[in-house]
């Protein structure tokens, strides 16, 4: 294991699209002030800003953790929601469950799941129906594409 960084929580209120991306919008200042490579940030800042985004329109309330050290960037997003019934049909391109709403906002292209999993190393969820969902993203900052 290689050093920790830098720690960062930050609290995401679901329901509120006013102050939606804001969290994924801060963690690419921070990461870029840091001199973190092009291609490791855009990975990152999109994993940052679906995960971000799903808390907000699917779940209650949530916090994303961002843990950098020298070799990767963790991101972990846990929250207080629905969960999701089926993973796998979760991660299908194309399927949603969003509102007409949020669609009228350009979310709900059922298109974030699959985009985390292409822009991180590793990527992994836990959920529990009626409780929450846990991811678990890792970016590696070097040699990808
Ligand atoms: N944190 C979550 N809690 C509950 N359900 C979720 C959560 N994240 C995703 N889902 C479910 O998985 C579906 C697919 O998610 P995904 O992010 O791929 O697409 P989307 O959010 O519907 O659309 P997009 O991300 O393109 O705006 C969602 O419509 C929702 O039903
Ligand atoms: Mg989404």
């Amino acid at each position: 294991m290689s050093a920790e960084l830098l720690r960062e929580c930050y609290e995401i209120q679901g329901g509120n699209f006013d102050t939606a991306g804001e969290i994924s919008g801060e963690i690419k200042t921070i990461l870029r002030d840091l001199g973190i490579d092009a291609v490791s940030l855009r990975r990152v800042v999109v994993v940052a800003f679906e995960a971000e985004m799903n808390v907000v329109m699917y779940a209650r309330r949530g916090t994303l953790t961002l843990i950098l050290t020298d070799e990767e960037v963790n991101l972990e997003i846990l929250d207080e929601g629905p969960g999701i019934p089926d993973l796998e049909l979760a991660f299908q391109e194309g399927f949603t469950t969003a509102s007409d709403e949020m669609r009228e906002f350009g979310f709900g292209f059922g298109m974030g799941l699959p985009n985390m999993k292409k822009n991180s190393d590793e990527l992994k969820i836990e959920t529990e129906v009626g409780k929450g969902t846990s991811v678990f993203a890792r970016i590696r900052l070097d040699a990808h594409e």
